[in-house]
């Protein structure tokens, strides 16, 4: 199933229970200094979940534009980091909770997209009952597949605002997969076990100091990765090899005269020129502009990280362009303006690149 299809396939299953579904809000943050960019499905919403402002309907589900770049150093050198990533999420603003989320997550992935049950596993927060008994009475997860995880992996918060104790979805990859450790399993650090989505059930408020007050509703944030269930669907190694980011790998790969596959060096360079590329483009589609501060200053670092990566593949001239048309093409159909602004991006690109 290609990444437009499991996107639109998600909106429309969210549709059918309820939710307004929503175009992806900018990059930029509108009207929240705490964040420099929209880095999780929910982030755009913050306001909705604290009661400080009104949503259009108390259900909502979007595939939102995310940039995060806390892992920078690890793009390219695993099969799943990225700086720009697409989330698909359904949210409950004091509305529906544990007992629709957690169904309608796993019906989604069982029955629309025909995931087999018996690889499937979760997490619940370390003294969550409520949502283990979901799984385990309603759903008829066995107890085996269910554990409970800490604060550190199972309370989801970014930065101040909602956040709240969570429940994770994985798939088991097989043991090909993994590090073979006798402790490996649900939260190891290896590509066995894959996260493949988060419910967040978002009941408290974090302020600057670290205080959580409880909010006066509950609600539900959920995120999945699109280019990680891709991955899964489409039965291949690392997201770079899905249909979203494949081609533009093969971009890189025709400017550079190399191929994919052979030389770790080469495939982490053609990963991160992949994946900056995809960042640069979207950030400058939501009009950020390369600079020495702030957000300008976060595409100026990706923009000259994926110029050097090119040289160390021996390209010598501007290239930057040309990866912009690959992203362009593979995002078509998800986010139209991009063709639109397709002339304007490159400009963006030549100049910064040039410099
Ligand atoms: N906010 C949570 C996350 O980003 C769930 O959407 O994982």
């Amino acid at each position: 199933m290609k990444g437009d299809e499991i996107r639109s396939r998600f909106l429309k299953f969210m549709e059918g229970k309820g939710h307004l579904i929503l175009p992806s809000a900018s990059l930029v943050p509108q009207d929240d200094p705490s964040l420099l960019l929209i880095g999780a499905g929910m982030a755009p919403f913050k306001r909705y979940f604290t009661g400080q402002a009104k949503p259009p309907r108390h259900r909502i589900a979007t595939s939102q534009k995310c940039v995060r770049t806390g892992d920078l150093e690890n793009v390219g050198r695993t099969a799943r980091h990225h700086t720009f990533f697409e989330m698909l999420g359904n949210f409950s603003f004091g509305d529906y909770f544990k007992s629709e989320a957690i169904p309608w997550a796993w019906e989604f992935l069982t029955e629309e997209l025909g995931l087999p049950r018996e690889k499937l596993w979760v997490s619940v927060y370390t003294d969550d009952d409520e949502a283990y008994e979901i799984w385990s009475k309603e759903i008829g997860v066995p107890a085996e597949h269910i554990v409970r995880l800490g604060k550190d992996t199972n309370f989801w918060e970014i930065g101040p605002g909602p956040c709240g104790p969570c429940s994770e979805i994985y798939i088991d990859l097989g043991p090909e997969r993994g590090c073979g450790s006798a402790t490996c399993g649900v939260g190891c650090d290896c590509d066995r076990y894959l996260e493949i989505w988060n419910l967040v059930f978002t009941q408290f408020d974090r302020d600057a100091e670290g205080n959580y007050t409880p909010l006066p509703k509950k609600n539900i944030d959920t995120g999945m990765g699109l280019e990680r269930i891709a991955s899964v669907l489409q039965g291949v190694p690392s997201n770079f090899d899905t249909d979203l980011l494949r081609p533009v790998i093969a971009a890189a790969e025709n400017i550079a005269q190399v191929e994919y596959g052979r030389q770790t060096k080469t495939d982490v360079a053609l990963k991160v020129i992949a994946d900056h590329g995809r960042a640069i483009v979207y950030l400058i589609g939501d009009g950020v502009l390369p600079s020495n501060e702030g957000r300008g200053y976060v595409l100026r670092r990706l923009l000259r990280r994926a110029v050097r990566f090119g040289r160390l593949l021996g390209i010598a001239e501007p290239f930057l362009t040309r990866i912009a048309e690959a992203v362009v093409g593979v995002g078509r159909i998800g986010y139209p303006d991009l063709v639109e602004k397709e002339g304007y991006i490159k400009e963006v690109i030549a100049r910064e690149e040039e410099r």
